[in-house]
């Protein structure tokens, strides 16, 4: 039997352990996409549990942050099945819409608007997405603002703010359409070294609170800390996935052992 295009993780994966239907966040099965002739994701198969984190790490144009870009159609597959909470992704628009609306997302870059104060960016997408009026939305947006530990920023500008400030009003603005799912792609790495804490500190505590979560890092201590299971993606590919103590105590692939040899050291 050929295995090439089995939707069955390759053996080399560990099992895991999912109950059937409503506990499972996201599935990609099969999942293969081509940036024109370039084929950047290769057979993507990954279940994700409801309040599961996952660490994804990999080496630079691995194809990780198009794969975290297609669970929320930013990016779009070309073969394969994307199911997010209960939904499949295909090109109607409106479950895009939806789906959206479960997952939030935060970037390198934070895309903050900056003729806007930090209240207003926060409150843009509950006044005009979710019909909100004005009073309910900045009572939300405080309310994450406090979570995120900067409440007393919420008049300034994003270019009043330093780096660190400004990712955590990024994941505040996330939370503030409530989502079921949040992806991060590399949410520390244009950081200077001090900010980083800051943010991972806050990635901690919504881990804690049982966000399902889905993060392109290489901060292995946060890896360590809060992930469920940890993903080595290379050339398109996961490559190896496992509980953290196993990925980084026993990594079982010569890619994954170069990997982590660089990273570490
Ligand atoms: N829009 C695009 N068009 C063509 N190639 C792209 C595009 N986006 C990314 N790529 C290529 O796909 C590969 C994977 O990119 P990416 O998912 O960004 O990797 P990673 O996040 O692991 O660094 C890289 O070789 C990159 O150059
Ligand atoms: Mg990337």
């Amino acid at each position: 039997m050929s295995d090439t295009h089995s939707i069955v993780p390759p053996d080399a994966l560990p099992a895991v352990h999912t109950p059937p239907g409503k506990d499972v966040a996201v599935e990609l099965v099969g999942v293969h996409k081509w940036y024109g002739e370039f084929h950047v994701l290769k057979d993507i198969n990954l279940k994700v549990r409801r309040g599961e984190r996952i660490v994804i790490c990999g080496p630079s144009g691995s194809g990780k942050s198009t794969m975290i870009r297609c669970i929320n159609r930013l990016e779009e597959h070309q073969q394969g099945t994307i199911v997010v909470d209960g939904i499949e992704l295909t090109n109607d628009l409106k479950r895009i819409d939806e789906i959206r609306r479960e997952v939030g997302m935060c970037f390198q870059h934070f895309n903050l608007f900056p003729h806007l104060t930090i209240l207003e960016n926060l409150t843009l997408a509950p006044i005009w997405v979710r019909k909100m009026p004005k009073k309910d939305a900045d009572e939300l947006a405080m309310h994450f603002l406090r979570k995120v530990k900067i409440p007393e920023q919420a008049t300034k500008y994003p270019g009043q703010l330093s780096g660190g400030q400004q990712q955590r009003v990024a994941i505040a603005r996330a939370l503030c359409m409530k989502p079921k799912i949040m992806l991060f792609d590399e949410p520390t790495s244009a950081l200077d070294p001090e900010m980083v804490k800051e943010v991972l500190e806050t990635m901690v505590s919504l881990a804690e609170e049982g966000m399902t979560m889905l993060c392109v890092t290489h901060e292995m201590g946060f890896a360590r800390q809060v992930a469920n299971r940890v993903i080595f993606m290379d050339a398109g590919q996961i490559i190896e996935m496992n509980e953290p103590e196993a990925f980084f105590s026993n990594p079982q692939h010569e890619r994954t052992k170069l990997f982590l040899s660089q990273i570490l050291h």
